[in-house]
């Protein structure tokens, strides 16, 4: 499989955006007007709809997982590689949402299970670790997207800690108004309302 085909694979399967589909298809409103307007399972429990959250969660972590899964198949380790990392581009910059997407972290999360099951893993419960103990979805994102290209590293995966590394930065740059709030201890606790922005 050419690695360019890889990306294609990976873009298209990532640039699904599950959140507004769902809330779209089950009438509860745009969820890019709603809470913090971003397309994420956070975003979709403001709607109090926990099932449909629970469901975006899996859908945007399993595209991730299924585009490294198929493109692996399909051509291998690089292509795994590289369709993961497109997956997470194409969660970020959907063409079919004008390029304005997502922050990312279940696509994130998805992609690494798949890549390294250890890791990702891992990375999910340190997400839980810190999500119980601070009840804060962006914060309990940043640790374990930080955690990522350590752990890579300290397993002796220099590819994997450096595509870990590349969608962690993505990650904290697309929290830089939640890293604002956190600052300022303004960030909203799990399932808390929150005002556009
Ligand atoms: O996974 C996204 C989360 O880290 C932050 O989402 O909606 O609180 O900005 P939100």
């Amino acid at each position: 499989m050419l690695l360019g085909a890889a990306a294609g694979l990976g873009y298209l399967l990532g640039s699904v955006p599950f959140g507004v589909l769902l809330t779209r298809a089950l009438g509860l409103g745009d969820l890019r007007s709603i809470g913090s307007g971003n397309i994420g399972a956070t975003n979709v429990l403001r709607t109090g709809n926990k099932g449909a959250a629970l469901a975006t969660l899996l859908l945007d972590g399993g595209k991730g997982a299924a585009a490294v899964l198929l493109a692996r198949w399909l051509g291998g380790e690089g292509a795994a590689l590289v369709a993961g990392g497109a997956a997470f581009l194409g969660h970020l910059y959907p063409v079919w949402l004008g390029f304005r997407g997502g922050k990312g972290v279940a696509t994130f999360l998805g992609t690494v299970i798949a890549l390294a099951w250890p890791l990702g893993l891992g990375l999910c419960a340190i997400w839980l670790l810190t999500a119980a103990l601070s009840r804060i979805s962006s914060l309990s994102a940043l640790v374990a997207a930080a955690s990522a290209p350590v752990l890579a590293l300290a397993m002796g995966q220099p590819g994997l800690a450096a595509v870990t590394l590349f969608m962690a930065t993505l990650i904290f740059l697309r929290h830089h108004e939640n890293i604002a709030r956190l600052r300022a201890g303004t960030e909203p606790r799990i399932g808390a309302g929150k005002r556009r922005g």
